[in-house]
């Protein structure tokens, strides 16, 4: 017998598909301090949302043309954050995409009022022991080649937090499996692009920008 109504299922969007309708032509962007996970988690979002995947950094060795470690050593550490900003903003003129960015972009404050203008933020933020357990793994990190790393990533951490907060969503990056991560941020995103913020999960938390 053919179905004359519609199971509530099959009129019920999935969160994915509010989120993708909420955000417009918007982009989602992942900040946070270098091993966070942004470029693990966001790829994985990006499957789930089925939204391309963009990474800053990859963009910036593409366009200069040399790897990230050459850049600073020839050029200079300001020179690749003019590079950085410069294509940051052509990455969200190209949305909605999910990028992620590297651990300095943030801190700039044309970049900021960039992603806060065509993009929803999410700040991955992790924890000291977290961070250098993961970056000891590679050592093209060119602000990490100091005499102590650890105090290195302690002095950023600081510097950093506070304006990484100003991201429009916060989610704990820890050692747990990278779907469960991946989850989370879906949640937060469809409590605060869709209105349910009684789905808010409790280590999710909304800053003013
Ligand atoms: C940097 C982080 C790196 C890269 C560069 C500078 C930073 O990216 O952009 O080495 O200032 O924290 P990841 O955060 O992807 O490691």
């Amino acid at each position: 017998m053919p179905e004359t109504a519609s199971s509530p299922a099959s009129t019920t969007a999935s969160p994915e598909a509010e989120i993708m309708a909420a955000l417009g032509p918007r982009s989602i962007v992942l900040v946070g301090m270098m091993g966070a996970g942004k470029s693990t988690i966001g790829r994985r979002l990006s499957a789930r949302l089925r939204l391309p995947f963009l990474d800053a950094d990859t963009e910036i060795e593409a366009a200069a043309g040399m790897s990230i470690p050459d850049i600073f050593e020839t050029h200079g550490e300001p020179h690749f954050r003019d590079g950085e900003a410069r294509v940051i903003a052509r990455l969200l003129d190209s949305g909605p995409a999910v990028i992620a960015t590297g651990g300095g972009a943030f801190m700039r404050e044309e970049t900021r009022s960039r992603i806060r203008d065509k993009a929803v933020s999410i700040w991955l933020k992790a924890d000291a022991d977290i961070i250098m357990k993961r970056v000891k793994r590679r050592a093209d990190r060119p602000l990490l080649q100091t005499a102590d790393p650890a105090a290195t990533v302690g002095r950023l951490i600081e510097e950093r937090e506070p304006v990484y907060q100003r991201a429009d969503i916060t989610i704990w990056s820890r050692d747990v499996p990278h779907e469960k991560i991946v989850d989370e941020c879906i949640e937060a995103l469809h409590a605060r692009l869709c209105g349910h913020a009684e789905n808010e999960a409790s280590n999710t938390l909304s800053a003013t920008p």
